[in-house]
């Protein structure tokens, strides 16, 4: 008998009412077998999921978070929520990928209410993705303390990564290759990093300090950032008066 620990990866879904839940619902009642590793929170509609409810779900420590809505084009709404959940899972992936933690542990999928096979499949498939990736932090080589800096600093981030994508980087496509084009292109990654990357580095860089003194090198360590840019964050905002530089200590602290 192996004694060795199996991981077995927490995951939470948030499904529209109209179709992934349907289609859930027809997996359960046809006696689909898919693993049981999600835990389940109905919406009316995916446009509905908000980054502060993915980032919380990932600080409570599930391992992966699961959008499920409907097909586009299909939305029971005229907002056409679904468009709006496209964009904002999206922007969650690259804030995520920023702080290094793995962007596939969200994912998104189109299911209908008679899709009860398809919803299987995907699940099965995003819990050995995720099995395969391992437990959030750990399978990305974050330690516990880090993690919970990164996903705080996240979500401080949330009101100003949300004004950003509304007056900047929302944008309306009518396929999901479009989509896909756009969110992978130099244009999004440049406007994503001038809008919100370089706040978030600074956000973290403020969290580390919030503990105790500490090197450039020490910060670059712990939260994985180049020396040279965390010198350029430490300068800026030691301009702005939000750090100095303590002579005993030779260190960086909050001013
Ligand atoms: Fe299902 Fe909008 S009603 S995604």
């Amino acid at each position: 008998m192996s004694t060795e620990f199996e991981f077995k990866p927490r995951i939470l879904g948030f499904l529209c009412n109209w179709c992934c839940y349907a289609g859930a619902d027809l997996a359960g009642v046809s006696r689909y077998q898919y693993p049981p590793n999600i835990r389940i929170i109905r919406l009316m509609c995916s446009g509905r999921v908000d980054a502060d409810h993915i980032l919380r779900a990932f600080s409570k420590g599930v391992d992966g978070v699961f959008i499920g809505g409907c097909w586009l084009g299909e939305c029971h709404y005229i907002t056409e929520g679904n468009y709006d959940a496209l964009s904002m899972m999206h922007l969650c992936r690259e804030s995520l990928k920023k702080v290094g933690i793995n962007q596939e542990r969200l994912r998104l999928e189109w299911v209908s209410a008679s899709e009860g096979i398809r919803f299987g499949e995907v699940i099965t498939d995003f819990t050995e993705q995720l099995r395969r990736m391992g437990p959030l932090g750990k399978g990305e080589g974050i330690a516990a303390g880090a993690l919970k800096l990164k996903l705080e600093a996240l979500t401080k981030m949330v009101p100003y990564t949300k004004l950003v994508e509304r007056e900047k980087l929302r944008v309306r496509f009518d396929s999901l290759e479009a989509y896909d084009r756009y969110f992978a292109s130099d244009e999004l990654h440049n406007l994503f990093d001038g809008f919100v990357g370089d706040k978030l580095a600074k956000s973290q860089i403020m969290l580390l300090l919030r503990d105790k003194p500490q090197t450039t090198l020490e910060i670059s360590e712990a939260l994985g950032l180049d020396p040279s840019e965390v010198s350029r964050h430490l300068n800026g905002s030691a301009r702005h008066g939000l750090i100095r530089f303590d002579q005993g200590l030779k260190r960086y602290a909050l001013a």
